[in-house]
């Protein structure tokens, strides 16, 4: 079954939708969309009925609220609907409160260990149990991570953090939700363990260009068991967040 983002001319370039209970990957540059991006998807399904939650790690919730208003998403409406939902996952000291509702502890995670540290990022675990637990409470299907790379996965050794990061992303998968991680996309032509990871992968490109100026676009890099789009395309921001434009001119 295929679940649509609802952001202009994308969902035509993935054969309609993404892959429902996938994890997607939407990886950019500061700036690029992806708060936009991942507001779009959640509000288009909330519209519909479906409950979206934001679980915000980099930013605090209420900027993000203040900023994706600006949209014309009626986010205010859904949030008070209870159809939308924005929840800080922070530093350790700022999702106590989910803390005591995540009672249910999946067989993949043992034990949570306690944060050594208030301003610590937050690790894996707490990250997945705070998350299950509103997934649980609300009966989310869409949920957007704001970002995985504020999440604090081994990197003793490349293997290991690989392990956890894989084993985030199976987890995620068990909670019955299509779930877009958003990342910082520090190396673009380089490969990373999250691309790997994910069913999906999507790139929002922001940069300047000595003939075009600044230029800004999506492109998808990997959508599994899927038919999709290559190209690079334009990307514009408008009162209802972006649109995907036609392909950029090669020259
Ligand atoms: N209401 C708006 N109307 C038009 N464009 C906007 C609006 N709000 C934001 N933008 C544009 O979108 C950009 C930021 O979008 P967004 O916050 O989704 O990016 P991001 O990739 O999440 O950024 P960050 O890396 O800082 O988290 C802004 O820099 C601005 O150019
Ligand atoms: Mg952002």
């Amino acid at each position: 079954m295929r679940v649509k983002t609802g952001i202009e001319g994308f969902d035509e370039l993935i054969e309609g939708g993404l892959l429902k209970d996938r994890q997607y990957l939407v990886s950019g540059s500061p700036g690029s969309g992806k708060s936009t991006f991942g507001v779009q998807f959640l509000a288009f399904g909330a519209l519909a009925g479906e409950a979206g939650a934001y679980m915000a790690l980099s930013e605090s919730m209420d900027t993000i609220i203040e900023d994706m208003s600006r949209y014309n998403l009626h986010i205010e409406e859904l949030v008070n609907k209870k159809k939308l939902f924005f929840l800080e996952l922070g530093p350790a000291a700022q999702y106590a409160e989910y803390e005591e509702v995540s009672t249910l502890i999946t067989p993949n995670y043992e034990q949570h260990t306690a944060e050594s540290s208030d301003s610590a990022p937050p690790t894996p675990q707490s990250v997945f149990m705070n998350v299950e637990a509103v997934v649980k409470q609300h009966n989310i299907k869409r949920l957007v991570i704001d970002s995985l790379s504020s999440i604090r996965f081994t990197s003793s050794h490349v293997a290991l953090e690989e392990k956890s990061i894989n084993r985030f992303i199976r987890n995620l998968k068990t909670l019955g939700c299509t779930t877009l991680l958003l990342s910082e996309l520090t190396k673009p032509d380089a490969y990373t363990i999250e691309q790997f990871a994910s069913h999906g992968v999507i790139f929002l490109h922001n940069f300047m260009d000595n003939q075009r100026g600044m230029v800004r676009a999506v492109q998808i890099i990997k959508m599994r068991g899927t038919k999709h789009d290559c190209e690079m395309r334009g990307i514009e921001f408008t009162n209802k967040g972006l649109i995907v434009l036609k392909p950029l001119k090669k020259y």
